[in-house]
């Protein structure tokens, strides 16, 4: 059986990548993260519920991806269950703040949760296994606005997690302060971009740490999700008029790269699951990137 665990799964992006994972291959366990175990229940339940064949295929996991101590309980956790097997995948799609003006806490989820649960979950990984880091076009949008140095820090094949650490420190002592994030090149500093913007280059940096496992990030597209529901509302139009896409849609492209061929490790891919730069936006259906 392929263990996988999912991070943010008891709803939105993360629980479509659960249910499709458990539909699409027969032979998967999802580990179902949830910070708040009630609704990573009820989220299993749901699962189990739709399917009886799913029934002994989901296990709730406790994590909160912001915190140290939960993140290592959570791997105790998993462990345990695995006993003298590994996992397959881990997909790192917990994420918080569009919108959001509070940067250490985005950051602290969105960048340094994917950082926390690869440290801890890595050596359960089997060789060969997949990593899968849910990013955002917001990432390759937000490098758009950044100086030509700032690109080239972003994308550059060497970057280091002390590098991405050092600069989200620096990040966060300017916080709100937008003509200081100006004059470093980092546009206007919005949280949400920076910290995927941050989490793609976490991809490079981890792809190249771990040569022995499959390491990619996606944007799952324009969703209709708790997420985007402030936008939703406030435009006052349907989610299909906005061009938003479902969950079960948002999930594709992550459960591409968990299993199927993608072009090696620390790449970053559109919503329909092709490659694309992180330095500007590629529109779905265009053709993929090809650049290093
Ligand atoms: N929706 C879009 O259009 C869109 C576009 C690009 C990228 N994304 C990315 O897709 C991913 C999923 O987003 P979504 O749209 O599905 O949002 P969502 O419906 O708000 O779901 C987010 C999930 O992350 C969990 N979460 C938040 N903070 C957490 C933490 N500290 N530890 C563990 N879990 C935490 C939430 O748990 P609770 O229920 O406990 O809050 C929830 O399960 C995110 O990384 C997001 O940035 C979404």
């Amino acid at each position: 059986m392929r263990r996988i665990l999912v991070t943010g799964a008891n709803k939105g992006i993360g629980f479509a990548i659960a249910e499709r994972i458990l539909e699409e291959a027969e032979d998967t366990i999802v580990f179902l993260g949830s910070r708040d175990p009630s609704r990573g229940e009820a989220a299993a339940e749901r699962l189990r519920k739709a399917d009886n064949n799913r029934a002994g295929r989901v296990h709730v996991v406790e994590i909160d991806v912001g915190s140290d101590e939960s993140v290592e309980r959570s791997v105790r956790d998993v462990e345990e269950a695995c006993g003298s097997e590994r996992l397959y995948g881990i997909v790192n799609n917990a994420g918080i703040g569009l919108g959001s003006d509070d940067l250490d806490s985005v950051l602290n989820v969105n960048t340094r949760g994917i950082w926390r649960v690869c440290k801890a979950f890595i050596p359960l990984l089997a060789d060969g296994g997949r990593i899968v880091n849910v990013t955002s076009a917001a990432g390759p949008n937000f490098v758009a606005t950044c100086s030509p140095e700032k690109q080239a820090f972003f994308k550059n094949p060497d970057i280091t997690w002390k590098e991405i650490d050092a600069m989200m420190r620096e990040c966060s002592a300017i916080s709100g302060d937008t003509e200081a994030f100006s004059s470093l090149g980092l546009g206007d500093g919005s949280p949400y971009g920076l910290s995927k913007a941050c989490a793609n280059a976490c991809t490079i940096h981890l792809a190249r740490q771990f040569p022995q496992f499959i390491i990619n990030s996606c944007t799952p597209g324009f969703i209709s999700t708790d997420l985007t529901r402030q936008y939703e509302e406030q435009s006052g139009k349907r989610p299909e008029e906005l061009g938003m896409k479902t969950p079960r849609e948002g999930a594709g492209s992550a459960i591409f790269l968990l299993f199927g061929e993608p072009e090696g490790s620390g790449h970053y891919y559109g919503s329909d699951a092709k490659r694309s730069p992180l330095d500007r936006y590629r529109a779905p259906g265009t053709p993929p990137f090809t650049g290093d």
